[in-house]
């Protein structure tokens, strides 16, 4: 069932995180869904606008659609991720997403708020939740390129003036994470202290943490031992999701780490049988491996077990 990252939320709030989730084919939408199922947990499935480009907009559409009518007692959003404006708006036209995320973080601030105002707006007159983010994360997303030493962390004081004048339903905040497998050079840690005076300053109001991927060092060495170069990979800690949630973060990114299952799985598959073809045969790997990867995340967010309290919520 398609619900709004907003009923998610109210649920989750100061006790666990959902897990948002990127996909991009077939085989991930079938280990996301049958992950959340293991774990009887309440999930947001986040499609970016490289997503929607890959093959055709409708296709994830067709493929969620298809998901939710095999995994009946699913329960999960439809969320665009990174969108622009254009994009936010197509969105909303769709009547499929329950949710949209406007980034405009590389604007100004008064031009973020003027955007993300006219999103919201658009958004709430059709029942749509919106996302938007306030301070620049390091590292590359799609339309917004920031070095990683000017990544601007979250003004408390500036997220609370955002939420008031734009009417927005949650806010992505940078606090010293970054997109991508390469986060935390040198002594880069998580500013709790940021999202405690954001939350002092919002009490009850929902927050996003973005680049949240672990990068798994076991999955990185895996990769590298078959053929794959990624040297000084490192991410988030995923035991610090916990304290995240505490402070009042309700959704938690993760895309780079289902990519590394992708890579160790595939990498692994054609090593090891070099005389092999049949794309189903990594195919069937990878969606048991992807599950059991959402499987665990959602355990490390606390989300896992709560289908039964959510849908006591959403109904
Ligand atoms: O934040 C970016 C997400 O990981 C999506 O990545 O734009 O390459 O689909 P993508
Ligand atoms: P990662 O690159 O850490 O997985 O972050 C994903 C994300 O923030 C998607 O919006
Ligand atoms: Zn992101």
């Amino acid at each position: 069932m398609i619900v709004t990252t907003k009923q998610l939320f109210e649920g989750a709030y100061g006790k666990y995180a959902i897990g948002a989730y990127n996909i991009n084919n077939l085989e991930q939408t079938m280990g996301l869904f049958r992950g959340c199922m293991d774990s009887q947990a309440p999930f947001i499935i986040q499609i970016s606008k490289g997503a929607r480009s890959f093959t055709h907009k409708n296709m994830l559409e067709a493929l969620i659609r298809a998901a939710d009518g095999i995994f009946p007692d699913s329960i999960f959003a439809v969320h665009l991720d990174h969108g622009d404006e254009a994009t936010c708006f197509d969105c909303i036209a769709s009547g499929f997403y329950s949710s949209v995320m406007i980034d405009a973080s590389s604007e100004s601030f008064e031009k973020n708020v003027e955007i993300t105002k006219r999103v919201v707006d658009a958004a709430h007159s059709k029942g749509i939740v919106v996302e938007a983010e306030l301070g620049q994360l390091g590292g590359v997303e799609e339309h917004v390129k920031v070095d990683e030493a000017n990544a601007k962390l979250t003004d408390p004081d500036q997220a609370k003036e955002f939420v008031e004048r734009t009417g927005v339903d949650s806010l992505a905040c940078a606090i010293g994470t970054s997109h991508g497998a390469f986060k935390f050079a040198g002594s880069q840690g998580l500013h709790y202290e940021v999202l405690e005076a954001i939350q002092k300053r919002l009490p009850n109001f929902p927050l996003v943490m973005h680049g949240s991927s672990s990068v798994p060092q076991e999955e990185v060495a895996r990769i590298n031992a078959a053929g794959g170069n990624l040297k000084g990979a490192k991410g988030v800690d995923e035991n610090q999701f916990k304290r995240a949630a505490e402070l009042g973060v309700t959704k938690i990114n993760i895309d780079t780490d289902g990519r590394l299952v992708w890579t160790r799985v595939h990498r692994e598959f054609f090593r090891d049988f070099p005389e092999k073809f049949d794309l189903r045969d990594p195919g069937k790997i990878f969606m048991s491996e992807y599950a059991k990867f959402i499987a665990h995340k959602n355990e490390k967010l606390g989300n896992a077990g709560q289908l039964f309290s959510v849908r006591k919520l959403v109904k």
